[in-house]
């Protein structure tokens, strides 16, 4: 017996600003979607099981696991990847603390540690030492051993203003 054939179907939506309009297979993953339909690289595919963070973006301003979502559930949504925060002469001063901090090495991870950092950054919240600890805990890094972000997220919420240091022990 054939396969049925899979219809594509249109989506919009707004990426990085932008609106976006294409014909989509029901079946591809937004990941997929963003990386090689939009050759928005900046999010990388690690895991595709939803467990490391590394395609993590921003998704009505929510952070979203990109490989567990099917480009065409954001019909209509407001996406922003890794590539609306900084360039690379002008970065983000998120961007800017990660690299003063060593906040990376290879980077596979850090555009997904980035855009859940922007999240937490826009939840209008303030945050303890061990508070970003637990929100960035979904990300996985196999380089850095987590203090040199840790610190760098910590730097760019003082700076904002969002960072909660009354805990003891609780410092930069
Ligand atoms: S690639 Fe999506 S969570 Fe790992
Ligand atoms: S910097 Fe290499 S995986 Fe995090």
């Amino acid at each position: 017996m054939s396969e049925p054939e899979i219809q594509d179907q249109t989506l919009w939506c707004t990426v990085n600003g932008q609106t976006v309009e294409r014909k989509v297979e029901s079946r591809l993953l937004l990941s997929d979607f963003i990386r090689h339909e939009l050759n928005l690289t900046g999010t990388h595919v690690g895991c595709e099981h939803g467990v490391c963070g590394s395609c993590t973006v921003l998704v009505e301003g929510k952070s979203m696991r990109s490989c567990l979502m099917l480009a065409i559930q954001a019909q209509g949504l407001e996406i922003h990847t890794v590539e609306s925060l900084g360039k690379v002469k002008h970065l983000h001063p998120l961007q800017e603390s990660f690299r003063e901090h060593h906040g990376l090495q290879c980077g596979f991870c850090t555009p997904g540690f980035l855009m859940t950092a922007i999240d937490m950054a826009q939840s209008g919240k303030s945050f303890t030492r061990a508070e970003i600890k637990e929100g960035l805990s979904g990300n996985l890094c196999r380089c850095t051993g987590y203090q040199g972000i840790i610190n760098a997220v910590a730097h760019y919420f003082e700076q904002i203003g969002i960072l909660q240091t009354q805990e003891s022990g609780d410092s930069l």
